[in-house]
């Protein structure tokens, strides 16, 4: 099982837009994938989001507790809930690949950099074996607090191996409009999301590098 994990402790920086839209991605892919989401957060609101998803789109298998993921799934997403605690830190040794949202705020920036410090404490991701990559999430280009967190993304290092920023994601009301539908940004009609399905190229295949069929 390819194990994808969205985590960052500040809360409200996307992780569960980025959760659903990863997970109904790969079970867009049919057959393919077998696709779930545990959703660890007791707000749920991934489980909101499967709740509001008609039963005639791809299937997503979906568990609160690790234990009940089903067994046929081939890609795990782990929606996580804001604030740190030592239990994170074993999630975020035990996947695969860790997906970190960022807002272009220097609050949140602030509370990043000490997120990442915290990660140096386990062992996977400072030999290397996790991959960490930074989303710079309801960032508009053409801004000096996105070229700021861009500016603080590159280079970043987590045991000397690169924690790459791999795509930025615009503020738009598309990703409210999808998640209240239970859809993902790839369902809404292309005249409307073009540009965000655009923006989420390079986050899909930096996804796709990492799944090696473990
Ligand atoms: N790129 C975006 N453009 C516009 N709105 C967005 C974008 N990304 C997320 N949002 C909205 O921002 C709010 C917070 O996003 P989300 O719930 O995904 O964050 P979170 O990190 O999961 O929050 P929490 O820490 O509370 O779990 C939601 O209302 C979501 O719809
Ligand atoms: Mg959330």
């Amino acid at each position: 099982m390819y194990t994808i994990t969205v985590m960052n402790p500040k809360g409200g920086c996307g992780k569960s837009t980025l959760a659903v839209n990863i997970a109904g991605m790969y079970a867009l892919q049919g057959s393919r994938s077998k696709a779930a989401l545990l959703d660890l957060d007791p707000q749920g609101s991934s489980r909101f989001w499967l709740q509001q998803r008609s039963p005639d789109r791809p299937p997503i298998g979906t568990a609160t507790r690790r234990s009940a993921v089903p067994a046929d799934t081939d890609v795990l997403v782990i929606d996580t809930p804001a604030g740190m605690s030592a239990r994170q830190l074993v999630l975020a040794d035990e996947t695969d690949v860790l997906v970190v949202p960022m807002l272009p705020s220097p609050i949140d920036v602030a509370a990043a950099r000490a997120f990442l410090d915290q990660l140096q404490g386990c062992k996977r991701i400072r030999s290397g074996r996790v991959r960490v990559g930074t989303v710079a999430n309801r960032a508009r280009e053409d801004t000096l607090a996105s070229a700021r967190l861009e500016d603080f993304l590159e280079g970043l290092q987590i045991g000397g191996h690169r924690v790459e920023m791999i795509t930025m994601l615009r503020p738009t009301h598309n990703y409210v409009y999808a998640v209240d539908r239970g859809l993902t940004i790839f369902e809404l009609s292309p005249s409307r999301c073009y540009y965000d399905q655009e923006q989420w190229q390079p986050l899909l295949s930096w996804l796709r590098r990492g799944n090696t069929g473990r």
